[in-house]
């Protein structure tokens, strides 16, 4: 068989290989991007699901329309319209199958083969894959504890001006849990607007704030003709039911829809009513808190497990939200090889280089604290912190 040229372009995901790894005895892992269990409403959910049986019947089992059911459409519509202070109709949203669907729907409406595109680095792994799939040339963007690199991100785009998109995750970002500054969103908002390089703003992780002030998302600051705005379900609801959307221009949206069509026809009716009358019920707000409850606890067990167990020359950013922590074993370091050496000793993590857009070392690494138990937590910094002494 001849596969084609994008099967060897995809990298595999330490991360989808570690799951596998997971369920082993004594392995302690910070690899997976996994929600906490406890965040899933799963007693709810079983009244809700005899309830939608009764109330939909069959239609909860029958195909649906691409764009979405148009009542979960209009409720998301409504519930972004009070997030973002603009106004947003149903028809500017699309429900997809997560929003990995997104981001490969995006891809396949935007890039042709050699099309430059941007995107800050480190970033989001299947973000990185999704796109490759279609062939761009992939321009990195710098970032640092503030957000995208002004000077550097004119620069990329006075070097490629016809760049189809950019890429960002200015909230709580995967892998570093670092969150982007409001002034900082401003000047790269305006560099983008002066320059008509549309922002893909992918924001799963923005409800899961745990402290600080809230700063503004993209499309409040601009609007939809410069800012195509992602959300998703997996980490504020259950990531089972694959539910995410796209807010856009109708134009934009229909294009999309007319990429999902050949993908999937639409996303699954049954997880939309469940979630549609999960929110008609409880609303969001009551689980996302206790979610922010539970993972807030836990990054601070990580941080101080940190500071007793690793040695003072790592360094670490403290999220504000999230899922994630980025550690920095300084100067020199290739977090591949600690990677190894830390997997034989049972405690497992994301090596950096994964979340970069070509071939390095990077001596950073992505630990996620939202899947382990609190007790496990200091169990696994402290593996890494024995490992580190002789590594
Ligand atoms: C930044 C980012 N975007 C998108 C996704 C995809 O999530 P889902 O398809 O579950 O909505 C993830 C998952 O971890 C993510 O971290």
């Amino acid at each position: 068989m001849k596969f084609a040229k994008r099967t060897e372009l995809i990298k595999s995901s330490d991360t989808r290989e570690l799951l596998s790894i997971i369920g082993f005895d004594e392995m302690i892992s910070f690899a997976g991007g996994l929600p906490a269990k406890e965040g899933f409403p799963v007693e709810e959910l079983k009244g809700i699901a005899a309830d939608v049986f009764d109330r939909y019947g069959y239609r909860a089992l029958q195909y649906g329309p691409t764009e979405g059911i148009k009542e979960l459409r209009k409720m998301i519509a409504e519930i972004n319209t009070k997030k973002h202070g603009t106004l947003i109709n149903e028809n500017q949203v699309l429900i997809t199958s997560g929003g990995q669907q997104a981001l490969d729907i995006l891809g396949k409406i935007f890039i042709d083969e050699g099309d430059s595109i941007l995107m800050e680095e480190p970033t989001y792994f299947s973000a990185i894959n999704a796109f490759k799939a279609y062939y761009p040339h992939i321009v990195g963007v710098e970032t640092d504890l503030e957000g995208a690199v002004v000077g550097n991100l004119k620069a990329s785009i006075v070097d490629y001006p016809e760049a189809k998109l950019a890429y960002y995750i200015p909230d709580y970002q995967n892998p570093t849990g670092k969150s982007w500054e409001l002034t900082r969103k401003e000047a790269v908002l305006r560099v983008h607007q002066k320059s008509g390089v549309p922002i893909i703003e992918d924001c799963p992780y923005s409800d899961l704030q745990f402290e600080g002030e809230k700063v503004p998302s993209f499309l409040a600051l601009g609007n939809m003709k410069s800012v195509i705005h992602l959300g998703s379900f997996s980490k504020v609801f259950c990531p089972g039911f694959r539910l995410g959307y796209i807010i856009a221009e109708e134009a934009v949206i229909k294009k999309c829809v007319l990429m999902k069509q050949s993908m999937d026809l639409h996303t699954s009716n049954f997880s939309q009513v469940m979630l549609l009358e999960y929110i008609k019920t409880h609303g969001l707000e009551a689980n996302i808190k206790k979610i922010i409850t539970i993972y807030k606890k836990k990054r601070d067990i990580m941080i101080q497990a940190i500071k007793d167990y690793l040695p003072g020359s790592v360094t670490y950013h403290k999220p504000k939200g999230g899922m994630f922590l980025w550690l920095d074993l300084g100067k020199g370091h290739d977090s591949r090889k600690f990677y190894k050496k830390a997997l034989e000793e049972k405690v497992a993590f994301v090596a950096g280089d994964a979340f970069y857009l070509h071939e390095r070392v990077s001596s950073g690494l992505r630990l996620n604290y939202t899947n382990t138990s609190d007790e496990d937590i200091i169990v696994g910094i402290k593996r890494l912190g024995s490992i580190m002494a002789t590594y």
